[in-house]
């Protein structure tokens, strides 16, 4: 019998929280060794180095025993902070994962939504005590869907930053662009402004790496194939449309722990999503299905339809581009495994 997502409300304690601060498994083992830059793109083996000099530089500092702020030795330049700029599946997290990796603890790594929901539990002073003696935060996805939420994690870098904490970002845009016109509020921008100058922009251009020389996306399948290959205990099988209801009563910084011990993901009658409030929690369910490199198999429409025209010509186009190329690589994985004996 399958596991349901929708019957699923997960809870996470704040010490979970704090020790999870790690990459995902599928960057747990990445360096920059194994990145390997494109020749065609000279901005990727350019984005290595620079990372790979950030690292030392970062690596140099003291470390600090203390909470208190750390004052710049003589010679030693303030760590400030690295954003790694680039369309989807250039390789970012690969390079960001791979910086802190090289870099000594302690440091710590997380998603935007992960450092909110953090702040969420410890509230924000909690998390400049906890984040406040680490010699490198990474920030990955980095997102502006709330200004709220804007606000209090650049605050937050700012704090870290002024304690001496060297900081490591993605996103999709560059910080001077982030929230395009989306957020009119004067706060807001200054929020951004000030975070912008803090980083230098590392950029990495090129093609999506998932799908170099692949392959147009499988055909979806149907249901009875999806129902045979979720029969098992660690497989879950939800109707699309009632898992993305259950999704908006759900906040998502728990969508991680909703797929906790599941090692397949089963979906019947994927359909295109009826509106952006589905669709954002489509994109967050998807980053942490790619997090945890969960095969997918599902019927219904194939995932680059699920998001209308006009949601992939809106301000959120990178993000729904994004969560397709990561959900069309889980439908390749869910393909090459063999079909679990049925009940
Ligand atoms: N140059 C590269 N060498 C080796 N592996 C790579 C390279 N670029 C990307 N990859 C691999 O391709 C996959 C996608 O890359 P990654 O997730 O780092 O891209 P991204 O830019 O963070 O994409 P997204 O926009 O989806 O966040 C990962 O498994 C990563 O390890
Ligand atoms: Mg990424």
């Amino acid at each position: 019998v399958p596991v349901h997502l929708v019957d699923r409300r997960p809870q996470v304690a704040a010490g979970d929280l704090v020790s999870g601060l790690v990459p995902p498994p599928l960057f747990d083992q990445v360096s920059f060794a194994s990145y390997r830059p494109d020749p065609t793109e000279p901005s990727q083996a350019a984005a290595r180095v620079t990372l790979e000099q950030f690292a030392d530089r970062v690596g140099a500092l003291p470390a600090r025993a203390s909470r208190f702020r750390r004052r710049s030795a003589a010679g030693v330049a303030a760590p400030g902070g690295v954003y790694l700029d680039g369309g989807f599946g250039v390789g970012k997290t690969h390079l960001l994962a791979s910086l802190w990796h090289a870099v000594p603890g302690p440091k710590a790594y997380a998603t935007f939504v992960e450092l909110t929901h953090l702040a969420g539990a410890l509230g924000f002073g909690g998390v400049v005590e906890a984040l406040g003696g680490m010699r490198l935060l990474a920030v990955d996805e980095f997102e502006l869907d709330d200004p709220g939420d804007t606000v209090l994690v650049s605050t937050l870098l700012t704090r870290l930053t002024e304690r001496g904490v060297a900081l490591a970002a993605t996103s999709n845009t560059l910080p001077e662009a982030l929230g395009e016109g989306r957020f009119a509020s004067e706060d807001f921008l200054r929020e951004i402004q000030g975070l912008a100058s803090r980083f230098t922009t590392v950029r990495v251009d090129g093609p999506d790496y998932r799908h170099r020389g692949l392959p147009a996306p499988l055909p979806p399948l149907a249901d009875a194939e999806v129902i045979a290959q979720t029969t098992d205990l660690t497989a879950s099988r939800d109707d699309f449309t009632a898992l993305h209801r259950h999704l908006l009563d759900l906040h998502p910084s728990r969508f991680g722990a909703l797929l906790d011990g599941v090692t397949r993901v089963g979906l019947l009658g994927v359909a295109p999503v009826p509106d952006e409030a589905t669709a954002l929690r489509i994109v967050v369910l998807a980053d942490r299905l790619y997090d945890r490199q969960l095969p997918l198999v599902a019927s219904g429409v194939p995932f680059d339809q699920v998001f209308s025209p006009a949601m992939l010509g809106g301000g959120y186009r990178k993000k729904y581009l994004r969560a397709i190329s990561r959900l069309l690589a889980l439908t390749r994985l869910g393909r090459q495994l063999p079909t679990p004996p049925a009940e």
